[in-house]
């Protein structure tokens, strides 16, 4: 089955949306709630095609679990640990999958998990996550697309990361956290889905100290100590960010609620050079408007506080129709400008150099026959075709339902025209005629 949107463009959204939880921390969360025997919920968990990735990968470790969309939680019953193996076929679709070596080298002392290899936005290497292991105490061998890891005991240490790893960050933390004495980790990540790790980690009985802040402590604590808990998860600042965007590209106005504004500060600052209203009405609600042609500015992503590499795209899609030229270079990934191809189908003038795109703003982007080539690359290819001119198919919507609860539905209640179809039964397609792009049935 292929899904796909159609879209048509040009209509200012107005109304409401609601941010689901955050995706990459509900699934650090899963991998978390193993390190306990017992029976651990969490809320505000997101409908998504990875969380379904994760709980596979759980029981397939013996875990139970259980998902409840009408309550957004997800149970896990990680009593029986009776297996030690993350298979290939989870962890090279899902490379937060990866992350369960951590918590199965604390809780059974030894892991075996698949490599998660490259993926279509960079190389993703995994070489801290092993040194920091190493560093810990754990003898680790490469086998057969396998990290194999195993520890009698794990040791405190101090572990400093050549790059602020979100990954590498949290994995160490989940092996730390029962390992004897204190493990240091300097240039740790800072993102809130890393606060809320450490959160969920105490709350379970751990005792994580610093995580926000580029020096994180834990200091180890018996295995016995460790409890089963329910947690709720923060919201999806990626998530919240891609509806703002949606919103300024359209010129349209609207409120978003359950958003933590702070998680967003560099994005939101962006928004508002470009010419964006954000208003905070409620603690967790937030007003954004755009009535204007926007203003080009440059962007350089970063590792948290600095501009999410995952709104990258995004902000790539507002760009294309700025005032201007506009210049982002991306930091984090070799290979995050797929999209760049993308929308200069629909009229966008983009040079690509390197990790550097230089956008010269065009009046309108045209709608046109677009492939989503990962999960945010999808997302800023909707925004796009919703500020665009006619219609637009937006096709491989897959990749756009690891990340995006519902995304039509939220959109829709925004008041976008945007249509799933499923390619067997209900072809269209964008073809160009006199008097404009049109939609043709094939
Ligand atoms: N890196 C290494 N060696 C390592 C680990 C990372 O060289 O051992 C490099 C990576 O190759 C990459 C950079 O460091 O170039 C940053 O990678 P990081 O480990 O921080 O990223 P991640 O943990 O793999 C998470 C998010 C990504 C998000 C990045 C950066 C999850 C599941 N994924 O990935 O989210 O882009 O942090 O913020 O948490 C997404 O949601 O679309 C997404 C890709």
């Amino acid at each position: 089955m292929s899904e796909k949107f159609k879209i048509n463009g040009v209509n200012q959204l107005k109304g409401e949306v609601t941010v689901s939880g955050a995706k990459n921390a509900v699934l650090k969360h899963m991998a978390a709630a193993i390190l306990a025997s017992g029976v651990s919920k969490i809320y505000n968990v997101p409908e998504l095609t990875d969380v379904c990735i994760m709980r596979q990968v759980l029981e397939g470790l013996g875990a139970k679990t259980e998902l409840n969309t009408t309550e957004k939680s997800v149970t896990i019953d990680a009593t029986d640990i009776t297996n030690i193996v993350a298979k290939y076929e989870y962890v090279s679709k899902m490379r937060a999958s990866f992350n369960v070596l951590g918590a199965l080298v604390a809780r059974c002392k030894e892991a075996i998990v698949a490599l998660p290899g490259g993926c279509a936005i960079g190389e993703r290497r995994v070489d801290f996550h092993i040194r920091g292991l190493e560093a810990l105490g754990a003898k680790i061998k490469i086998e057969n697309g396998y990290v194999h890891a195993k520890a009698s005991k794990l040791v405190g240490a101090d572990i400093y990361l050549d790059i602020p790893s979100v990954g590498a960050t949290e994995n160490l933390m989940l092996a730390a956290v029962t390992a004897q004495g204190s493990t240091t980790i300097q240039n740790a990540a800072q993102e809130p889905e890393i606060v809320d790790l450490a959160n969920f980690l105490n709350t379970m009985g751990a005792d994580v100290q610093g995580a926000g802040t580029s020096e994180i402590v834990i200091n180890g604590v018996k295995q016995e100590t460790l409890r089963p808990i329910e947690f709720t998860t923060i919201p999806d600042r990626i998530e919240a960010g891609t509806y703002m965007a949606a919103i300024v590209a359209t010129r349209g106005k609207g409120i978003i609620r359950n958003i933590y504004p702070n998680h967003l500060t560099f994005f939101t600052s962006k928004l508002i050079k470009m010419g964006a209203n954000v208003n905070l009405i409620e603690p967790t609600a937030i007003k954004v408007s755009c009535n204007r042609k926007l203003n080009a500015l440059n962007i350089v992503t970063q590792p948290y506080p600095g501009f999410p590499t995952d709104l990258q795209a995004i902000a790539m899609a507002l760009l294309t129709s700025a005032d201007g030229i506009s210049i982002i270079t991306e930091s984090l990934y070799e290979n995050r400008f797929m999209h760049v191809s993308e929308l200069a189908k629909m009229g966008a003038q983009i040079h690509q150099e390197r990790n550097n795109a230089l956008i010269t703003g065009v009046k309108k982007l045209q709608g046109a026959n677009l492939k989503a080539t990962d999960l945010r690359a999808g997302a800023a290819l909707v925004i796009a075709a919703l500020s665009a001119e006619g219609l637009s198919i937006v096709e491989n919507v897959y990749h756009i339902d690891r990340g995006y609860e519902h995304f039509e539905n939220k959109l829709k209640s925004l008041g976008a025209d945007i249509t799933r179809f499923d390619d067997e039964t209900d072809t269209f397609s964008v073809v160009p005629q006199k008097g404009g792009i049109n939609e043709s049935r094939i």
